[in-house]
C-alpha cells in the first residue's frame, strides 16, 4: 500500500538530487568555523533576509529559543500569540533553559494585531511589572492553519518597536511559504525583525536544520549559546549542502504545495478560502476515529485536537498522492 503522509511537511525525505549534493559536500569542522558550506549557507540566508549574519542550528526550536534569548534577558518577558509555536510546542524552553518569562494574547484566529500586542506591552523601570523586552511573531502561523500574517501589521509593530525599545523575534519556520503565497520578498519580512529563525526542514525538504539571522554582534553571541546547548556541530557541511540545494530547488515549488492544499480542501468540501499556504484544517470532525480509519488505508493525518485534523501538502505529496488522500478521506468525512 502506498503511504500518503499528510501529518506534516517535516516528514519529507531528501530527494535523490539532494542526497547527491550531500554526498559530494566538501566539509570542515564547523566549531572551528571551517566548514565551507555551512559558512556559505549562513551568509546566503542572512543576505536573503537582509541581516548581517546567520547561524546554522539543528532545529527551529533552537533557532527560536536562542533568538529570543538574544533580545530578552532572564527575568524579562517575551510577548506572543497564545497559539504560537514558541509557547506551545517548545517544552517551556524559554523558562526552563533561559529564565525568560512569556506572556500571551488570544488573537483573532492567529492573525497578528499590532495594536493588541502593543496594548499588552509592559514598560521597563516599573518596580512592579515584568518588563516586555520582545514580541515574538510567527509567519506562517502553524496552529492558525498556515496563515500568512498581514504585512501592514508586521510593519506597524516593527515601526512602533523602534521607539519603544522592544525587540521583535520572527519564528519564520515557514516564512518561505508566506513569501511565495503573498509575494512579499523575504528580505522585507527579515527587515521587520531583530532576530529571525527560518527552517530548511519544513516545506523546503531538507532533513535537518534552521538558520538564525540577526546583526553580527548578536550572531556572535548566538554562537556561544549554541555551543552551550550542545549544538556545536562538526563536519556538518553534509547538512548545509542539503539546505543549499533546497534553497536552489525547493522554494518556488512551494506554490505547487499551496495549489494542492487548495485542491484538497475543495475536493473534501472545505472552504478553500481558509487555505492560506500548505495546510488544510478539518474542523468539527471525530479526529481520533478519522485518523485511525485513514491510517488503516495508508493516509496519515495529524490530530490537532479531539475535533480538529490537520493535513499538510509537501514535496512528497504529488497528484497521485492527492487523489489517494481524497479517495480515502472523502467517504470518511
Ligand atoms: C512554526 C514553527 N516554529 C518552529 C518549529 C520548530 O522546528 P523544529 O521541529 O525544527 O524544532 C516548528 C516545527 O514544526 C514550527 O511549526
Amino acid at each position: 500500500m502506498t503511504l500518503v503522509d499528510l501529518r506534516s511537511d517535516t516528514v519529507t525525505k531528501p530527494t535523490a538530487a539532494m542526497r547527491r549534493a550531500m554526498a559530494g559536500a566538501e566539509v570542515g569542522d564547523d566549531v572551528y568555523g571551517e566548514d565551507p558550506l555551512v559558512n556559505a549557507l549562513e551568509e546566503r540566508v542572512a543576505a536573503m533576509f537582509g541581516h548581517e549574519a546567520g547561524l546554522f542550528v539543528p532545529s527551529g526550536t533552537m533557532g527560536n529559543q536562542i533568538g529570543m534569548r538574544l533580545v530578552c534577558q532572564p527575568g524579562q518577558e517575551v510577548l506572543g500569540d497564545a497559539e504560537a509555536h514558541v509557547v506551545t510546542y517548545e517544552m517551556g524552553a524559554a523558562a526552563a533553559v533561559f529564565g525568560l518569562s512569556t506572556r500571551t494574547v488570544v488573537s483573532d484566529g492567529g492573525v497578528l494585531s499590532a495594536d493588541q500586542l502593543i496594548s499588552q506591552v509592559r514598560p521597563f523601570g516599573n518596580w512592579h511589572l515584568t518588563p516586555t523586552a520582545a514580541v515574538a511573531v510567527e509567519n506562517t502561523h502553524n496552529r492558525a492553519g498556515g496563515l500568512v500574517q498581514p504585512l501592514e501589521e508586521l510593519e506597524k509593530l516593527f515601526a512602533w518597536s523602534r521607539d519603544a525599545g522592544v525587540s521583535v523575534h520572527l519564528d519564520g519556520a515557514r516564512i518561505w511559504n508566506a513569501a511565495v503565497a503573498s509575494g512579499v520578498p523575504l528580505d522585507t519580512y527579515g527587515r521587520l525583525a531583530d532576530t529571525a529563525s527560518v527552517c530548511l526542514s519544513k516545506g523546503l525538504g531538507a532533513p535537518v536544520g534552521s538558520v538564525l539571522v540577526a546583526g553580527a554582534d548578536r550572531i556572535a553571541e548566538a554562537r556561544l549559546w549554541r555551543k552551550r546547548l550542545g549544538g556545536g556541530m562538526r563536519q556538518v557541511g553534509v547538512l548545509a549542502a542539503a539546505g543549499l540545494h533546497a534553497l536552489d530547488h525547493h522554494v518556488d515549488r512551494l506554490a505547487d504545495d499551496h495549489a494542492r492544499a487548495k485542491q484538497l480542501a475543495e475536493r473534501l468540501g472545505v472552504d478553500p478560502a481558509g487555505v492560506h499556504t500548505n495546510m488544510v484544517v478539518l474542523d468539527g470532525v471525530a479526529a481520533p476515529m478519522l485518523a485511525a480509519a485513514a491510517k488503516g488505508e495508508g493516509v496519515l493525518v495529524s490530530e490537532v485536537s479531539a475535533t480538529r485534523v490537520r493535513l499538510l501538502t509537501h514535496l512528497d505529496v504529488d497528484d497521485a498522492g492527492l487523489d489517494r488522500a481524497v479517495e480515502v478521506l472523502a467517504p470518511l468525512l
